[in-house]
């Protein structure tokens, strides 16, 4: 992709973005909602028209040979559903049907973990598992490459692990799998190489860890199972703390800084479990390069309410 650029009437949605995907790596567009991930990967999918820019997939022009490449490529799209009153078979198979060669619904059954819901209707599912309905129908052209759209979004954490656990296993089987997310913990185990997009364009891009080397700076303290004091002492003391599941996450500048963190929490005389000192997240990078949290505002769990409608496929 060289220089691609997308409009919406006055919006600039994807701001002259460049970046190669190499065969076989798993490779993340990370970025909060209405960064332009979307819009990105929809083009790379052949089914967004380009305002200006080159897009090549597996070597073909977007503009000239959309139906090649889609012949070639599988897609999750972001906010995917099938066939409620079909089974989980029959939806694979239902998809497998438009190609000249599909794999065999029982084989991607396996693949994604799914052989005791085989015969379910896909309405009856939980969440997790209608993702996982979803991963195996974008495989079941066998494609070279899987782009798969916030796969995870909406997900419980259990269900979003066991969906990280069919996208790893997509790269034993030599595909090339370019994923979107807005969750830094998800581009950080799963991929190989991230672009950090914001307002339609890159703000970091690499290895998670070069980006975290390049980027990143100080430590993040975590003190777990605080108690009002040592939460009111903490807070005091670094206004910017953040409380997330009754921890409290602090943003040190360098781990010299520890000792003042106990100084605090012996002197507040309060109870806490435990203080862990990690290394820069993605997120931390995320938070110092925009001054906003990425998963600030978490969207609304997709599965099992009213979808909203209409903005799809408007261009
Ligand atoms: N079909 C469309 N028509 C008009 N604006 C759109 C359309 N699709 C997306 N947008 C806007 O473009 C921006 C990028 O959207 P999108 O690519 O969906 O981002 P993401 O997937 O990162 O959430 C947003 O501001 C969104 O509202
Ligand atoms: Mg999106």
């Amino acid at each position: 992709m060289r220089d691609l650029f997308k409009t919406y009437g006055n919006l600039k949605a994807v701001d002259r973005i460049s970046f190669d995907v190499n065969a076989g790596e798993v490779f993340s567009l990370l970025g909060p909602n209405g960064a332009g991930k979307t819009t990105t990967v929809e083009i790379l999918e052949c089914l967004r028209p380009l305002t200006s820019g080159e897009v090549k997939v597996l070597g073909m022009d977007v503009n000239r040979d959309a139906n090649k490449i889609k012949r070639r490529i599988g897609v999750l799209p972001q906010d995917f559903n099938a066939f409620d009153l079909l089974t989980v078979k029959e939806n694979i198979e239902f998809f497998g049907g438009m190609y000249d060669k599909s794999i065999d619904a029982d084989e991607l059954i396996d693949a994604v973990d799914l052989r005791e819901k085989r015969d379910e209707y896909f309405k009856n599912l939980s969440g997790g598992l209608k993702q996982r309905v979803g991963v195996a129908i974008s495989m079941v052209n066998d494609p070279e490459i899987v782009f798969l759209d916030e796969p995870t979004t909406g997900l419980d954490p259990k269900a979003r692990r066991d969906v990280w656990g069919v996208i790893r296993s997509m790269k034993t089987k030599d595909k090339t799998v370019v994923l979107t997310t807005h969750y830094m913990e998800e581009a950080e185990v799963l991929s190989d190489r991230v672009g950090i997009i914001d307002h339609g364009k890159f703000i970091a891009f690499g290895t998670p860890k070069e980006i975290i080397d390049k980027h990143g700076s100080g430590s993040r303290c975590i003190i777990s199972n605080c108690d009002d004091r040592c939460l009111a002492a903490l807070q005091g003391q670094w206004p910017s703390a953040e409380k997330n599941n009754g921890e409290i996450i602090i943003r040190l500048e360098s781990k010299n800084s520890l000792p003042e963190v106990i100084y605090t929490l012996d002197r507040s005389g309060g109870n806490y479990e435990q203080i862990q000192v990690t290394r820069p997240t993605l997120e931390d990078v995320f938070l110092s390069l925009t001054g906003k949290k990425l998963v600030g505002v978490e969207t609304e769990p997709v599965r099992g309410k009213k979808k909203k409608k209409g903005r799809r496929g408007v261009d």
